[in-house]
């Protein structure tokens, strides 16, 4: 996720910018910069941190009178954050410079062609490519190399272009990455959300995958990328206000990012397997395949629900790969006599990749030689600058504290991982790991398709719920740490107890607690312990318990078990984690509001735990 914002039009083009960058910051703030064309040429500032860094760059500029330009602010997924890879990213004359947000899946052959062709590259991004592409299929017509240029490119964008030789416009492009534009009086904007545009206009066009617009001061035009036909599309007046449309409409940060899930998940799988051929990319893993045969065990390293993205894990690395797994609290694992060595893979797990007990962690399994392959949502992090490879995960900023995109594009990518290790480890064939791929590929749109009626469930459940004060989350197998995670998203923003555990071990102590004061959330998957799991509802039921259950839908034996359940489709197995996460953010979440606590900076509580 990646800020943009661009202007053609009257006014003085760098407070625009700036302005506009500002209100996108939460979308990525590793580095940014801007650009504009003056005098027959284009030019360029970029800096790397947050956008003060920018503004001070741009002291010196503050007198330019252009009034068109693009700008950008990054959050990085190819490439650290540095001034080299910070957006714009130019062509070799440096007069062509374009802006992106998305990821280019094919950059890497792309980059290779176009060096053999000639083409200098000065940065590790994949949006470089598209500058020498554009500029590759540059002849008099910006729009036309555009078009062109895009149809080698596979992947997600939102672009804007720039060309010294064409200075009274700009190309806007977009396939499965934001982008809208807006509209006034002479004048042009193009951004990656509503709130850059708030200022300035109310009237927007959202852009449509496949679409491509040319940008001047007195016009709009848009056509499609397929066949160049001109689009008439429906200009929309905007009814939020600044506060609402930095949210996107959503009353939290944390509700947005539930919602973003679909995207994240996809984002985090995309480029990186081909289901159709049952296999995994993932070039960042720099262990041979002879390491990776060799490995003797497997450590994941995590705190909070990381730690829980871990727990889910173990079961398919083990399973797919055939390898001993340890999930560890890096809290508890930093002080232990630790028993690893150059045969163990230790994959450190972190959103924010600052977290010191994951990064202590990480140093001493280290010096213990072990290989170290981290997965982490921020690039450049400590923790991946420190670590053997890592693979991202492509969540973009995660704002609200308590973390929800973050965590299943955790699992996405381990998901990859662990058929990875398999598939190298020679574990699974690859028409095994091709049914798991498309599983995974459907889990966006599935996701999609259900948010609403979850979101409803959660609602009634909260009014009936909300004044509870304790709550037990029951699950088997992969739905064990689903319900920790659960337990654990519902006490850090409603300041409710609530405890997880496996369901197995209710005999042995929790379910002394039962009564009609404690609801119970019950997860039933219809796995190869359903029978297990409902006989844990049924104890409940007995014991006059109230059953709150997550279930497959049509499940009617376990809806006449349940008090309330909230129906989940039916996925195989191994998928059902994504599935069951979801409704419980989301009764977390409507649990909270109705409590009145603030959902995304909840009390005691910080985003990035950077100290023991
Ligand atoms: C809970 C939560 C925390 C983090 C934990 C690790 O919603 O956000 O439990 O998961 O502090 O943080 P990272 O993943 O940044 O290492």
């Amino acid at each position: 996720m990646c800020g943009i914002v661009g202007y053609v039009g009257h006014r003085r083009i760098l407070p625009v910018l700036l302005d506009g960058l500002k209100r996108l910051e939460y979308r990525g703030y590793d580095s940014a910069g801007v650009a504009w064309p003056e005098n027959g040429d284009v030019k360029r500032v970029r800096a790397k941190g947050k956008l003060n860094v920018l503004e001070d760059a741009l002291e010196d500029f503050r007198s330019t009178k252009s009034s068109v330009g693009l700008g950008h602010t990054r959050w990085a997924t190819h490439g650290r954050p540095t001034e080299e890879n910070a957006h714009p990213h130019c062509d070799c004359t440096g007069r062509l410079v374009v802006v992106h947000n998305g990821i280019i899946e094919n950059y890497f052959p792309l980059r290779e062609q176009l060096k053999e062709e000639g083409h200098t590259f000065r940065s590790d991004t994949d949006t470089e490519v598209l500058a020498h592409l554009i500029e590759k299929y540059l002849e008099d017509d910006l729009e036309k190399a555009v078009m062109r240029a895009l149809k080698d490119v596979e992947g997600a964008y939102a672009l804007g272009v720039l060309w010294a030789e064409q200075p009274e416009m700009l190309i806007a492009a977009r396939k499965q990455s934001p982008l809208v534009l807006g509209l006034s009086e002479n004048e042009c904007f193009m951004a990656s959300d509503i709130p850059a545009l708030l200022p300035y206009t109310k009237r927007v066009i959202f852009l449509d995958d496949g679409e491509l617009a040319v940008l001047k001061a007195g016009s709009l035009k848009i056509v499609s990328l397929d066949d160049g036909k001109i689009l008439d599309k429906e200009v929309q007046e905007i009814k939020w206000d600044a506060g609402m449309a930095e949210k996107a409409g959503y009353k939290h940060f944390m509700l947005k990012e539930i919602y973003e899930q679909p995207d994240a998940i996809l984002n985090t799988f995309r480029g990186r397997m081909e289901p159709e051929t049952g296999k995994v990319e993932l070039p960042e893993i720099e262990l041979s395949t002879d390491v990776i045969r060799r490995l003797n065990k497997v450590v994941l390293l995590a705190c909070g629900t990381s730690w829980h993205a871990g727990l889910v894990g173990k079961y398919w690395i083990e399973k797919w790969a055939r390898l001993p797994v340890e999930v560890e609290l890096a809290s508890e694992f930093r002080y232990r006599d630790l028993l690893l060595d150059e045969n163990s893979l230790t994959i450190p797990i972190s959103q924010s990749g600052e977290t010191a007990d994951t990064l202590a962690g990480l140093r001493i399994a280290k010096e213990l030689g072990s290989s170290i392959i981290s997965i982490c949502n921020v690039v450049g992090s400590t923790i991946t600058r420190e670590s053997d490879g890592t693979v991202y995960t492509h969540a973009g900023p995660e704002i609200g504290v308590a973390s929800t995109k973050a965590f299943t594009s955790q699992l996405t990518a381990i998901y990859l991982l662990a058929l990875y290790l398999a598939q190298q480890r020679g574990t699974l064939d690859h028409s095994q790991i091709s049914v798991k791929l498309k599983g995974l590929l459907d889990i966006p749109r599935i996701v999609q398709d259900r948010l609403k009626a979850w979101h409803n469930d959660a609602s009634s459940l909260a009014d009936e719920f909300y004044t509870y004060s304790d709550f037990l989350y029951l699950g088997r197998h992969l739905q064990f740490p689903i319900a920790l995670e659960g337990a654990l998203k519902l006490k850090e923003i409603s300041y409710i107890h609530a405890e997880g555990y496996a369901a197995g071990e209710m005999k042995h102590g929790p379910i002394a607690l039962i009564d009609r004061n404690m609801p119970v959330v019950a997860l039933v998957p219809q796995d190869h312990v359903y029978e297990k799991m409902v006989s844990n509802v049924e104890e409940v039921k007995s014991r006059r318990g109230i059953v709150i259950s997550v279930g497959v839908e049509g499940d009617e034996g376990l809806q006449r078990l349940s008090h309330f359940m909230v129906s989940v489709p039916k996925v195989a197995p191994e998928l059902n984690p994504f599935i069951f996460t979801i409704p419980l953010q989301l009764v977390a979440y409507e649990i909270a509001l109705a409590r009145g606590c603030d959902v995304d900076q909840p009390r005691n509580l910080a985003k990035s735990v950077t100290v023991e």
